[in-house]
């Protein structure tokens, strides 16, 4: 196990009745607020009014800056960025999945300089700091409502690109799991897939030999990810199924299973990016397409660490340590293909000429975030797997 340092500053309020603290928690750090959110989920669950009156009973003036989309985009923010900073917003707000809280993300970060926030995205400026940030989250799936992670799509270059900064960290976050009940099946699916993949990254780019805690939480968590998928899949109200899983997502990226890896790298996440860049797709929908050409290919040169996986989660224990681990990697296609999730390329309409087009465009990415290792041609051989 490595050196580590494990510091998450992010407030979590989790359980039933606790959205309507989200005023109270906002008004302690500013008055201001600029209030955060999507394409109108929490217009029809009325989440939106329980905010808004949360917020005004505190005495907050409130604009808003509604109409994030899914893969949220830069010139979306700029607009937030430009209201954050025309009302002299102190605090931010955001009510949504991780969409929504990346783009509050940014023009937190964008509200208080005065070049573009693309910048921070690419490196060529470092974030110092940011107005505060609260989330009321609706969706099981991207970890942001307590990390320090942030990802916006460019619309002019077709480039999706997120990076980390201690800054990021929201200072409250409400989960109440109660407000998934309504998110459909298939972002149901898809968050539980951005979960499972976030273990994966993880478990199997460590090159650490003895990381037990960590292996044991991450294996729990995607067992975990998976069976209260199903459950609520099956019945979407299960109250307890919609917190286990809302509680998995979270857990699978704050940094605890991280902590004491080392160096680890994002591959399927990089090229993922590249996906829904160009054609859209959902975060988890274009996962469950990268995942298995990513891991048929790499359970070859890791047989003990993918074998190891297949025994644990999937309760693989016949044949080699080989054939345990292409087993284990044919256990986790038949859940995605289970749970309705593209598990191809092909399926997501993606054609092997467009290959080299997303290969070069994960390039740009794969070089800011140092992935030394994966050259084009490596990333093109991946993507032919995954047709
Ligand atoms: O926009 P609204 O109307 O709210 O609808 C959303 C959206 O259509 C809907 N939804 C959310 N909560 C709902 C609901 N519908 C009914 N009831 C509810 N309670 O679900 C759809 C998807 O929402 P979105 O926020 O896009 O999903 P998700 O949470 O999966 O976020 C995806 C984004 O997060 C990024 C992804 O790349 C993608 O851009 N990620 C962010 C990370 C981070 N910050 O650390 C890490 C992740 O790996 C990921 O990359
Ligand atoms: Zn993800």
């Amino acid at each position: 196990m490595q050196n580590f340092v494990f510091h998450n500053p992010t407030k979590i309020l989790f359980g039933k009745n606790t959205i309507p603290s989200i005023g109270a928690e906002t008004a302690l750090l500013g008055k201001r607020v600029l209030f955060v959110y999507g394409s109108g989920s929490i217009k029809h669950n009325g989440l939106y009014d329980t905010v808004l009156q949360s917020l005004q009973s505190q005495g907050c003036i409130v604009t808003e800056h509604g109409g994030v989309q899914s893969n949220p985009l830069l010139s979306h923010a700029h607009a937030g960025i430009a209201l954050a900073k025309k009302h002299d917003c102190d605090v931010v707000c955001a009510v949504g999945g991780g969409s929504v809280i990346d783009e509050a993300k940014a023009i937190c970060a964008g509200a208080l300089v005065q070049h573009d926030v693309w910048k921070f995205f690419t490196g060529k400026k470092s974030i110092k700091s940011i107005l505060p940030l609260t989330t009321v989250l609706t969706l099981a799936a991207s970890g942001s409502e307590m990390n320090s992670g942030m990802v916006l799509t460019n619309d002019a270059t077709s480039q999706k690109f997120g990076f980390a900064n201690k800054h990021l960290y929201p200072k409250t976050s409400i989960l109440d799991p109660t407000v998934t009940c309504s998110v459909p099946p298939d972002y149901t699916a898809y968050g539980a897939i951005d979960a499972v993949a976030h273990v994966l990254e993880f478990y199997f780019t460590t090159k650490d030999p003895y990381t037990p805690v960590q292996d044991r939480l991450m294996e729990g968590l995607a067992i975990n990810a998976m069976e209260c998928c199903d459950a609520v899949l099956a019945a979407p109200d299960d109250y307890q199924k919609r917190a286990a899983l809302m509680w998995t997502a979270t857990l699978a990226l704050n940094g605890l299973t991280n902590a004491g890896l080392g160096k680890i790298g994002v591959p399927m996440h990089m090229i993922e990016h590249s996906l829904s860049a160009f054609y859209n797709i959902p975060h988890g929908a274009g996962l469950a397409a990268v995942i298995p050409g990513w891991m048929k290919i790499h359970c070859i040169d890791q047989p003990e660490r993918f074998s190891q996986f297949a025994e644990r989660v999937f309760a693989i224990r016949d044949g080699s340590k080989e054939e345990r681990a292409a087993k284990g990697v044919d256990a986790l296609i038949n859940w995605f293909t289970k749970v309705n999730a593209p598990t191809t390329l092909t399926a997501l309409n993606i054609q092997e000429k467009d290959i080299p087009k997303i290969a070069e465009n994960a390039m740009t990415l794969a070089k800011i975030w140092r992935m030394r290792d994966y050259s084009k041609e490596r990333v093109e051989s991946i993507l032919l797997k995954c047709l």
